[in-house]
């Protein structure tokens, strides 16, 4: 079985390879390594194309033949997007289209996308299940958003079968410590506080401390990195074996609170960094809950590291490998 991973060099894609590997896909992975490393695809070759060279793109698809593509490659600051929207609309829209226009082309039915809870916006109800109203309040959301809206019309009109996974925070690092996060710059919660804990940074800053909460800061759901993976290789197999298209919540079901999650790296790490409460951060919604009922209904997909503790060991035990 031949599986395309596009973004495989990134740090959830390249969780994705290594799992691949393991089980014995075929896999290939596509990636400009902007965000990606080499050393982080561990199966598989790896072609250092951009997605926006289609007829590239297009080469390596038939060459390869897939029976299914994971689509990871994407834009995902979320402040970065509200100052360079065109980035996230070419990066994240327009590849992904030019992308799919090839698969539907080259007749590959059968397509993994990684959405994101920003689909939601600030969720009037939460947990937020996935039939709620999808509402982004920022490009970053509304480029994913508005590929999901293409997926279902590109799978009525032509009939590609997909799975979208909205991801919740996804954090932690392969618990075997190969591969973990190494992006450029980190602007996620859990890698600032263990950047900070390791004296790379030399404090973290809570954004925000008046949120309608129990503590005052913002709650997340946090989720670790090889049960998002798991949810991949459950939907691709789903899709193989004749799924109908659908769309699936990532994350546990219950949330962290800002300081929670600071308080657990202090414990995890043993190290007491300095921490300043600042001003709130435009676009955060107080509380992102998954409703994962779907997921585990209707794919039996079930979680085996629901443990924020282990997640931030697994960061901590990766963070450390790296300078
Ligand atoms: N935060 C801090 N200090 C920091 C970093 C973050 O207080 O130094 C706070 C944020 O304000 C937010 C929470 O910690 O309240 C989590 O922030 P992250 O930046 O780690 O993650 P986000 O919730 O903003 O966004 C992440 C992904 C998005 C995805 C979203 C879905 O980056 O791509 O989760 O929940 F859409």
């Amino acid at each position: 079985m031949r599986v395309l991973v596009t973004g495989g060099a990134g740090y959830i894609g390249s969780h994705c390879v290594k799992r691949l590997g393991e089980l014995g896909y075929e896999v290939l992975t596509i990636d400009n390594l902007s965000n990606g490393n080499k050393w982080a695809v561990l199966y598989g070759e790896l072609k250092v194309v951009d997605l926006s060279d289609t007829a590239k793109v297009r080469e390596i698809l038939k060459n390869f033949n897939p029976d299914a593509v994971i689509h990871f490659a994407a834009s995902i600051v979320v402040p970065e997007s509200v100052k360079n929207p065109i980035k996230y609309y070419k990066n994240n829209t327009e590849n992904t289209l030019n992308l799919l226009k090839n698969l539907i082309e080259l007749d590959i039915k059968n397509f993994i996308f990684s959405s994101t809870a920003a689909v939601y916006g600030i969720p009037d109800t939460v947990p937020v299940k996935e039939t709620d109203p999808l509402n982004p309040i920022n490009p970053y959301g509304r480029s994913k958003a508005m590929v999901e809206q293409i997926l279902q019309d590109l799978s009525n009109a032509y009939g590609l079968k997909y799975v979208s996974l909205r991801y919740f925070n996804v954090a932690g690092a392969d618990p075997e410590g190969k591969i973990g996060q190494a992006y450029r710059e980190s602007t996620h919660l859990i890698t600032r506080a263990l950047k900070a804990a390791k004296g790379e940074i030399p404090y973290i800053e809570i954004y925000g401390t008046d949120y309608p909460t129990t503590d005052g800061t913002c709650i997340r759901d946090y989720i670790h990195v090889s049960d998002l993976i798991d949810a991949h290789l459950i939907a691709l197999k789903y899709l193989l074996d004749n799924g109908q298209s659908d769309v699936f919540n990532c994350g546990y079901g219950h949330g962290y609170s800002v300081k929670e999650v600071i308080y657990a790296v202090k414990k995890v790490t043993g190290i007491d960094f300095k921490v300043i409460e600042a001003d709130r951060r435009p676009g955060d919604p107080p509380r992102l809950v998954a409703d994962s009922t779907k997921i585990k209904e209707k794919l039996n997909w079930g979680p085996k590291y629901d443990d924020l503790e282990f997640i931030i060991k697994t960061a901590w035990q990766w963070e450390k490998t790296i300078s």
